[in-house]
């Protein structure tokens, strides 16, 4: 043994660190005149700290023990004189504590030991991983459209505050219609322009879904449903869920009946409200009955009281809570882990829970009335399927069809009420644009009857009103995000095989080449001369193609039958000495005004 350098007393020598790794274990066996043994057994370590009975003692001397953060935190180790020169003694010390036992002869604990060498060895590897995870990021594929490394562009997100801002402004910094860069840790492609965005929207090989781990958390941890799905799952289930709405009366009388129902019901609300001295806030008095459309047209019933409200609420979080890339929570999974509430996922667990209990009670009501002579609603179609391929390997799973009730709910409950909520915004903000539709309705429909889907053809003021509202004022500004299925080509640019692309309704609405001039609210540009209805096609708010919107008829009639009911009805105006209601809206997946509150005067006390 050579005996060479020691440490003077107390002096500290080292520092550990605690890592989940590099830790050597070694169990130290207990002798009364153990010293000699606990050389032997901690002569290839550079730290060493043996527990007796709650007392440290470190090679042969005392030590002070704290508990702290559940690790045993060693002091004052003292060295030991004749200590062999491999063994480094230091004054501070963390140790990990795991496996107590007994023996005769007193506590035998089991302790971790740091080898500095290991810890080294570790710090490399993980320095090495942090420059190849960031080269990773830099490298960009060969002709891969241009844009900014991950980094250098997340003050935009601040500064803008809206996705589809920043890649606008992006897009002009690049002189590009289309981007690449990092979202999210994917690869990804955003899409600016009319002609682009068309391209991806009807071409087959954009058809694809991401499979993130952000996205499959969404879908409680599976690849389930028509949203986040693709290949023949997503094909067969959305054919089913098309074709038995088609078959409920989709665009026919049963769903406009179950649609007159809600707004029969709104207005009353509408009616009690009003009289508030605060007015009436849109936004919590349509939610519940655009809900309640598609929650019939699903599980044959109504839904009220705690069940709906808190269904809204869970809704309302979830579409604020991220944007479409999943934020950080997307791009650092593991950050979880450490940060679950900083980074949402505690929030998103919460959510899909809650909204997974709402909807398994619902099917599980289902299950106790379910005839197959009867079958009321798409649950009750869908339990049908299910018991009809039993045996067989089949996409028709209780987890399947908890996950297409989730995609219907989510996908059109806050997109539609967002949009009435944005056309009520509008009448307020432009009295003489509902002084016209007041005409219209008066004109076509009269004081008498409810509005109908019939009149919709004839009240052509009206529908370039509410075009103009949906080209301005974006519930969906992002579309996607979509996987690309195999090796292509945009715009000249090499595209890989699993790209993400998410493409910019936003930019298509807004072009200024296009519109001339796309900030002003002007529903005459959806007008010909002769006062005919101009269509466009330069906006597609439910998107283009075999992946467009499966509620577009459902968002387009629910949309106009409760905007003219209400407008029918009430004059909608901003309370007396208010500031205007703001036009920025809400940022989130999808958008929403800021909640305003509405003054409405019924139509025969009007003008
Ligand atoms: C104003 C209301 C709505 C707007 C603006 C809207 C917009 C969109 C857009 C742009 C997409 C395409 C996403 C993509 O390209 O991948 C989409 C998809 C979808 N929408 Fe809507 N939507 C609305 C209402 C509804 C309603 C009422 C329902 C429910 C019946 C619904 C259910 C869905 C579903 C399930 C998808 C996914 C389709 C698929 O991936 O195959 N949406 N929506």
């Amino acid at each position: 043994m050579v005996h060479q350098q020691w440490p003077t007393s107390h002096q500290q020598v080292g520092t550990c660190m605690l890592l989940s790794c590099g830790w050597t274990n070694r169990s130290v066996g207990l002798a009364e005149s153990g010293l000699e043994k606990f050389y032997c057994t901690a002569v290839h370590t550079n730290v060493i700290c043996v527990l007796i009975e709650q007392r440290c003692i470190a090679l042969g001397a005392v030590a002070h023990l704290i508990q702290c953060c559940g690790k045993l935190f060693v002091e004052h180790c003292l060295y030991l004189p004749d200590c062999p020169s491999d063994v480094i003694c230091i004054k501070s010390a963390i140790c990990w504590r795991s496996d107590m036992g007994t023996t005769s002869r007193g506590g035998v604990y089991k302790v971790h030991v740091v080898n500095m060498s290991v810890l080294l060895a570790v710090a490399i590897v993980l320095l090495i991983s942090i420059i190849l995870y960031l080269v990773r990021d830099f490298r960009r594929p060969t002709n891969f459209p241009p844009g900014p490394p991950w980094w250098s562009w997340p003050h935009l997100a601040q500064e803008l505050r809206h996705q589809h801002l920043v890649f606008q402004k992006l897009s002009q910094r690049y002189q590009s219609p289309v981007l690449g860069l990092r979202l999210g840790g994917e690869l990804t492609v955003v899409v600016l322009s009319h002609d682009l965005v068309h391209q991806v929207l009807t071409r087959e090989e954009f058809e694809g879904r991401p499979d993130t781990f952000f996205l499959r958390l969404r879908s409680m941890g599976t690849r389930k449903g028509i949203t986040f799905t693709d290949g023949p799952w997503w094909m067969e289930q959305r054919r089913f869920v098309m074709s038995h709405f088609r078959q409920l009366g989709y665009g026919k009388q049963t769903m406009e009946a179950i649609m007159l129902s809600e707004l029969a019901s709104l207005v009353r609300r509408l009616n009690n409200r009003r009289c508030s001295t605060s007015g009436v806030t849109f936004s919590s008095c349509l939610a519940p009955s655009v809900l309640n459309v598609l929650w019939v047209l699903t599980a044959g019933t109504r839904i009220s009281g705690e069940h709906l409200d808190r269904l809204l609420e869970l809704m309302g979080r979830r579409m604020r809570a991220f944007d479409l890339s999943g934020g950080t929570l997307s791009r650092y999974p593991w950050l979880r882990h450490i940060l679950p509430n900083h980074t949402g996922y505690s929030l998103l667990l919460e959510i899909n829970t809650g909204l997974k209990n709402i909807i398994m009670e619902m099917i599980d009501e289902h299950r106790v009335l379910y005839n197959p002579e009867n079958k009321r609603d798409l649950v009750d179609a869908f339990l049908c399927e299910m018991e009809n391929r039993t045996g067989e390997k089949s996409t028709f799973t209780e987890d399947q069809l908890m996950m297409v009730c989730m995609d219907l709910f989510i996908g059109g409950s806050q997109t539609t009420s967002n949009t009435l909520d944005f056309a009520f915004l509008a009448m307020i903000l432009h009295p003489d644009v509902q002084r016209q539709v007041h005409t219209e309705i008066d004109a076509v429909i009269g004081h008498d009857r409810a509005p109908a889907l019939n009149d919709r053809r004839r009240m052509v003021y009206t529908e370039a009103v509410l075009m103009e509202v949906q080209r301005l004022y974006h519930v969906v500004p992002l579309g996607g995000p979509r996987r690309v299925l195999r090796d292509t080509t945009l715009h000249n640019y090499h595209i890989p095989q699993n790209t993400v692309v998410v493409y910019s309704l936003w930019s298509v609405h807004m072009d200024p080449e296009h519109w001339g001039d796309p900030h002003v609210f002007r529903p005459e540009r959806f007008l010909d001369d002769d006062g005919g209805l101009v269509t466009s096609d330069w906006l597609f708010p439910f998107a283009l193609g075999r992946r467009r919107c499966m509620g577009e008829t459902l968002a387009r009639n629910s949309i106009f039958l409760f905007f003219t009911g209400i407008l029918q009805k009430f004059q909608v105006s901003s309370a007396p000495g208010t500031e205007p209601p703001s036009i920025e809206p809400q940022p989130g997946i999808t958008l929403s005004p800021q909640p305003y509150s509405a003054v409405l005067t019924p139509r025969d006390k009007e003008y």
